[in-house]
């Protein structure tokens, strides 16, 4: 079978992470998050982690150089020989060029990116209402999975926490930034008829069954 190389591209919140995690079981690919890895170097206090921590933290990009270099190594480890699903990168330009350049040198096959598409206003309402584990790693929203104040994770038992850059200045900052770098991206992978639409403002299941048919079927959805 031909390998699956889908990269999603959505502003912070659209639900990228969220909807990952199901397109990863369902079609059995990698998932790899950009955002993931750098937080868990920011934990770690690795080299990584200490570069991009300033920039997380106040809602703008990590610089390209580091980026396109992680993401290159993480493409290369073996689970991706299968397949892989992009979740926050590429995020400018120059790393989607990067990208292209890494798949023609590898196996040249095409990839397809996903613009998941949201209003501003549901975004906030969205990271304003995010909850993570810290052990299990799973998302939750206090507006939708009934989630007190101090409860532990509903899964696990974990303990929740909010994301440094889902303070409200972050937030606007990240949506700026959107706008300005990762906006032109979408435009990339439409000129080279790589890019399928999907609106995901409506209910996580009924929106992930929605983008798996868009995935298996592309000719279907807006090219
Ligand atoms: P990253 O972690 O990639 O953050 P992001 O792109 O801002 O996206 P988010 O993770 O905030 O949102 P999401 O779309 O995954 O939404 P989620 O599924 O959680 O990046 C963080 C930072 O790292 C960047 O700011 C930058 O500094 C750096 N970085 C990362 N990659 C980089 C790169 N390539 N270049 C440079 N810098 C980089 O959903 C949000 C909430 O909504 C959750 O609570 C969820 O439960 C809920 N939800 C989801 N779907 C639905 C639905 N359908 N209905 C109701 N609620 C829903």
């Amino acid at each position: 079978m031909r390998q699956l190389h889908l990269i999603l591209l959505g502003s912070p919140g659209a639900g990228k992470g969220t909807h990952a995690e199901y397109l990863e079981k369902e079609l059995g690919i990698t998932h790899i998050s950009t955002g993931d890895i750098l937080r868990e170097a920011v934990a770690q206090q690795s080299e990584l982690g200490k570069k991009a921590q300033q920039y997380m933290d106040a809602g703008q990009l990590v610089p390209d150089e580091l980026i396109i270099e992680l993401a290159q190594q993480r493409l290369q480890q073996p689970d991706c020989t299968s397949g892989w699903l992009l979740d926050g990168f590429p995020r400018t330009v120059a790393q989607a060029e990067a990208l292209t350049q890494l798949i023609e040198e590898s196996n040249g096959s095409e990839p397809l990116a996903v613009n998941m598409t949201i209003s501003d206003q549901e975004v906030i309402r969205r990271l304003s209402g995010r909850r993570l584990c810290r052990d299990c790693a799973q998302i939750f929203n206090v507006y939708r999975d009934n989630i007190g104040v101090a409860d532990p994770c509903p899964t696990c038992g974990g303990q929740l926490y909010i994301r440094t850059d889902d303070q409200p200045e972050a937030i606007k900052e990240r949506l700026k930034v959107y706008q300005d770098e990762t906006a032109p991206v979408i435009e990339y992978y439409r000129r080279q008829g790589q890019l399928i639409t999907v609106d995901v403002a409506g209910e996580q299941q009924q929106v992930s069954q929605h983008l798996l048919a868009a995935i298996k079927a592309p000719q279907a959805s807006e090219k």
